[in-house]
């Protein structure tokens, strides 16, 4: 079974590369992105907990150098910032693969440095994702300081569900093959972007149960259109703009690409948005 979630994670993948969708898709040198990680509707595995290895006994959940309180932003930085900037972002599903709209995410990092801000909240923000489930955060790549190899901390929480802390990691890092706490599903796709500045993506998946939409239950190939609306149909490419109909829901294909088994407009908020 997990066999059979590898190979098909490694398909729609490699379709999606093939296809040349969706820019998300094709950044390099990162895992699959959640929103690319499921097909036929089947669950996808949540986000792995990760946490400083140096954080003392009493408390598991929160690093030595998380501060509570934060302001609500995702702009970490100004025109003086020091520091190669990089925007990290991406969406927060359920175990579905459904968007979690209004969920909290908290980071924080260090300084080009490799220090902390213990004392102010530089480097330190919470934002919460649109309906989409989308979150944008805009940074600096963090330094890096002894004993670690280059991370970026997150708490993630749905509207009323437990807090998930875990770590963000970069692509190609040296100190990836040293750290002890490094996990690999916990990379991010990285790319170059104009200014010296880097573009990361990376989407988390929080243990909240979902009632599927479009699933294996509800057959993807033949949904219900609404009369005079064109219904979705796999094997059609479809360009941005393009309304459809899925199951009597109206959704604009939000980049353009050919529709397939599992990329269900309810399945893919990438390519998708309902409207
Ligand atoms: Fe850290």
């Amino acid at each position: 079974m997990d066999e059979d979630r590898k190979f098909s994670r490694k398909a729609v993948l490699k379709a999606a590369l093939a296809a040349g969708v969706a820019a998300p898709v094709a950044l390099v040198g990162g895992p699959a992105l959640a929103r690319t990680n499921f097909a036929g509707g089947q669950k996808v595995e949540p986000t792995p907990y990760c946490h400083d290895g140096d954080e003392p006994t009493v408390d598991q959940i929160e690093g030595p150098y998380f501060k509570p309180n934060s302001p609500e932003r995702g702009v970490l930085v100004d025109q003086n910032t020091p520091g190669q900037r990089l925007t990290v972002s991406g969406y927060v599903f359920g175990l579905s693969c459904q968007p979690i709209g209004r969920a909290l995410l908290d980071f924080w990092q260090a300084d080009v440095n490799g220090a902390y801000d213990n004392v102010g909240y530089t480097f330190r923000g919470h934002q919460y994702t649109n309906d989409l489930g989308e979150f944008k955060l805009s940074t600096i790549v963090p330094g890096l300081y002894p004993g670690r190899t280059r991370h970026i901390h997150v708490k993630v929480q749905a509207p009323g569900e437990p807090i998930l802390t875990t770590q963000l990691y970069f692509p190609g890092e040296p100190r990836n093959n040293t750290d002890t706490i490094f996990d690999s599903r916990l990379l991010m796709t990285v790319r170059d972007a104009p200014n010296n500045a880097k573009e990361a993506a990376f989407d988390f998946v929080l243990n909240v149960q979902q009632t599927p939409t479009g699933g294996p239950t509800t057959s993807p190939t033949s949904p219900t259109g609404q009369p005079g609306g064109t219904s979705w149909t796999a094997g059609t490419s479809y360009p941005a703009g393009t309304r459809v109909t899925f199951n009597g829901v109206s959704y604009v294909c939000r980049q353009g690409h050919t529709a397939q088994q599992g990329w269900e407009p309810p399945n893919a908020p990438a390519l998708w948005q309902k409207g």
